[in-house]
């Protein structure tokens, strides 16, 4: 699978976000799973952990990507592992597009419209990171 690298004006706007991050990735997260669990109540039976926990990690999770959007190498092992994760609970590929919709919508939410060219960029770099998360899962469950 051939990913297009994400241009250097989209990394930019991703990074730029970073500070707005740290203030409501949290809000913006668990408004993402409330938004999830109510569209698709299906995908709750995926998740173990207290949903504050979820929200937690995947606030993390993003803060990092914003933070390391210009150098993703550092996240590698970040990534492995929650790949690992992913393929323990049979993520489907298919989810992903679904996630990232509520996500995109979530920051909607909580931080009110926000200008076009953050909402692409955001939308790009989160097609980026799972379409990244895919390839991963996809060879950890050929090899498994
Ligand atoms: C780019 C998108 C995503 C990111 C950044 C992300 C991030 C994370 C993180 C940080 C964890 C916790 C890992 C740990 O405990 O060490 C996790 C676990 C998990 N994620 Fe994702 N995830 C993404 C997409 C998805 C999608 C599309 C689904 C499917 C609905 C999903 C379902 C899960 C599940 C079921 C777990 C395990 C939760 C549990 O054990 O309760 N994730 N993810």
């Amino acid at each position: 699978m051939s990913r297009p690298e994400l241009s250097d004006s989209t990394k930019s706007l991703v990074a730029s976000t970073v500070p707005i991050l740290a203030e409501q990735g949290v809000a913006i997260t668990r408004r993402m799973y409330e938004r999830l669990f109510s569209s698709h109540p299906e995908l709750q039976a995926l998740f173990t952990g207290s949903p504050d926990d979820q929200a937690d990690r995947l606030a993390n999770a993003v803060q990092a990507y914003a933070e390391n959007i210009h150098d993703l190498s550092p996240l590698v092992p970040v990534v492995t592992s929650i790949a690992e994760k992913h393929v323990g609970a049979s993520v489907d590929p298919s989810y992903y597009g679904i996630v990232g919709e509520e996500l995109l919508g979530a920051m909607v939410d909580v931080l009110g419209e926000l200008p076009v060219d953050i909402v692409n960029a955001w939308s790009e770099a989160y097609d980026f990171l799972a379409g990244l998360f895919i390839e991963i899962e996809a060879e950890l469950s050929a090899a498994a």
